[in-house]
């Protein structure tokens, strides 16, 4: 430790007092799937796991009503499509509060309220006028729970990691320059009046496969053979999660506002995901959320480098593998549990199991990227019926991509609707993978090694090599 972070490091263990504020894990309730269980028995689970808390990305009655039967902490959201609105009008605030927080608050402990999910990360001209309404947005609800008597409720929002434009090293920690004066500063300033949390959404395994091979696996699932010292702070990292989340500290102390408590909104690791991804497996799932339930439940709290000792509530991402969510297949499989309620792996968020009483976990087996040729085909048993409308999706997208199934193509025999969608499916991937297409389509697709090509009929692949 050098003398120069001395001071900050002894002002921030009397700025925070860890008492009032709970290190109890928290579980991010989403309900993007189709398959989910009810609300009840979704509470179950979530006790079952020990959990301190939960949050909710919209505020529905059932579920919040369900809640006041428990002692879980509860955490709700403002959905971002409200936030423009309300942001003009004191009337529309009082009322969402009224609607949505006043009819649960007596029995259901809700405790945090978020204005929108990562709105600072939507580009695009709509989205933009939306960063602008954050902060009025916050004002206006914290004022309608002050007049609606309701005193204990922390006004926040939710962050990527994408409000900072460079994170690396941690010291060099910036928020993005179209976003740093005119919205987080406001907005700290509210934070830090309010002794409200700057929340943020921070995944290493994201940072980890994206920084392949130069960050070691063992470094982002905390199992700290590696260090980093970061050369102008000075100070030694030994986990990814600490560097991520003190670059997010660095960046607000340039701001003037490095006192600001820090929470995490959403972290965790995925159990599954495509062929072309890698690192998402069940062990490594389980390895991270363990170790970050051990990290943040220790007593006395270990903090990071730049805030030792300081308690980061924490909320893990998610409860359920989501079916609904699109996107790249990790998406879907951020769960502790699978739709029909059996856990993924075990975990006890209260950090009180020792690891030797886990069961054993299948070794990972994706840990490297695949290497070779991948091709996007229809999924077993898909829903024939449901073909057609992803068909014409995929074809409407250029004007290529469907040719080879005309009845002039070389794939057009034979003619099914099966091995039509397989040609339209990987046509598309193979096209438009780089700009984000996915091999998806709502579950009717997916990523296969084995070359679907027939006869005259050549499927193109996207190979992989590193
Ligand atoms: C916002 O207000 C406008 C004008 O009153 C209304 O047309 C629109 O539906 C509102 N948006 C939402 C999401 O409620
Ligand atoms: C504010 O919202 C209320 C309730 O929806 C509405 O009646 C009123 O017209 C709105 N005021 C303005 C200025 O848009
Ligand atoms: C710090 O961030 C800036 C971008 O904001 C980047 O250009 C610079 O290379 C970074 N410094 C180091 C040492 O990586
Ligand atoms: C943050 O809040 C504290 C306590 O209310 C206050 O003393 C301090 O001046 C605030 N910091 C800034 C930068 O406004
Ligand atoms: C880090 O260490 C170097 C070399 O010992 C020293 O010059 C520098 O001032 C230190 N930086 C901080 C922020 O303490
Ligand atoms: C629950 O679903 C998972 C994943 O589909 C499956 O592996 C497991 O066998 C199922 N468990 C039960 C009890 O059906
Ligand atoms: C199959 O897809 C069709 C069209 O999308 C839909 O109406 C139907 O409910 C689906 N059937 C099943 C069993 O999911
Ligand atoms: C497809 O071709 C037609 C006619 O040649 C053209 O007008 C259209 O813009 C093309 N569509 C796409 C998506 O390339």
């Amino acid at each position: 430790m050098n003398m120069g972070f001395l001071p900050l490091f002894f002002f921030c263990l009397i700025a925070f007092s860890n008492a009032e504020i709970s290190s109890k894990i928290g579980i991010n309730y989403g309900l993007l799937g189709n398959n989910l269980p009810s609300p009840s028995r979704s509470i179950k689970l979530i006790k079952h796991m020990k959990a301190g808390l939960v949050k909710l990305y919209q505020p529905v009655p059932e579920i919040l009503k369900a809640l006041g039967k428990t002692n879980l902490e509860v955490a709700v959201m403002v959905p971002n499509e409200l936030i423009s609105n309300i942001s003009s009008n004191q009337t529309l605030a009082d009322e969402w509060v009224k609607t949505n927080i006043l009819p649960f608050y007596r029995k259901t402990k809700i405790r945090t309220l978020f204005i929108g999910n990562e709105i600072l990360s939507a580009y695009g001209d709509q989205n933009k006028k939306t960063w602008f309404d954050l902060v009025p947005t916050m004002r206006r609800i914290r004022y309608s729970l002050k007049t609606h008597n309701l005193r204990n409720i922390k006004v926040g929002t939710t962050c990527a990691m994408d409000v900072l434009q460079s994170s690396f090293p941690p010291s060099n920690g910036t928020f993005r320059s179209d976003i740093a004066i005119p919205v987080i500063k406001p907005m700290l300033q509210f934070l830090n009046k309010t002794k409200s949390f700057f929340f943020i959404d921070s995944y290493p395994f994201f940072a980890w496969s994206q920084n392949y091979p130069q960050i070691s696996l063992d470094y982002a699932l905390f199992r700290g053979r590696t260090k980093y010292t970061d050369p102008v702070s000075n100070l030694t990292y030994t986990n990814l999660l600490d560097q991520m989340l003190d670059s997010v500290i660095f960046a607000m102390t340039k701001l003037g506002f490095g006192d600001v408590r820090l929470a995490i909104s959403e972290t965790g690791w995925p159990n599954a995901g495509d062929i072309d991804q890698f690192g998402a497996n069940i062990y490594n799932a389980a390895t991270y959320n363990r170790n970050l339930v051990r990290k943040m439940t220790a007593k006395p709290a270990i903090g990071t480098p730049a805030r030792p000792g300081v308690v980061i509530p924490t909320t893990i991402f998610a409860l359920f593998n989501e079916n609904q969510k699109d996107g790249a297949g990790t998406e879907r499989h951020w769960g502790q549990f699978y739709p029909n309620e059996t856990a993924v792996y075990q975990i006890d968020l209260s950090g009180e199991t020792p690891d030797h009483e886990y069961q054993a976990l299948p070794p990972p087996t994706n840990n490297e990227p695949y290497k070779g040729k991948i091709w996007c085909v229809v999924v077993k048993g898909a829903n024939v019926t449901a073909l057609g409308g992803a068909v014409k999706y995929a074809c409407s997208q250029s004007n290529r991509t469907c040719d080879a199934i005309a009845p002039t193509g070389n794939c057009y025999e034979p003619v099914s609707i099966v091995s039509h969608a397989s040609y339209a499916f990987d046509s598309y991937w193979v096209q438009f993978r780089s700009s984000g297409g996915t091999c998806y389509f709502s579950g009717l697709a997916t990523q296969t090694t084995k070359d679907p090509s027939h006869g005259s009929c050549k499927f193109p692949s996207v190979t992989l090599s590193v």
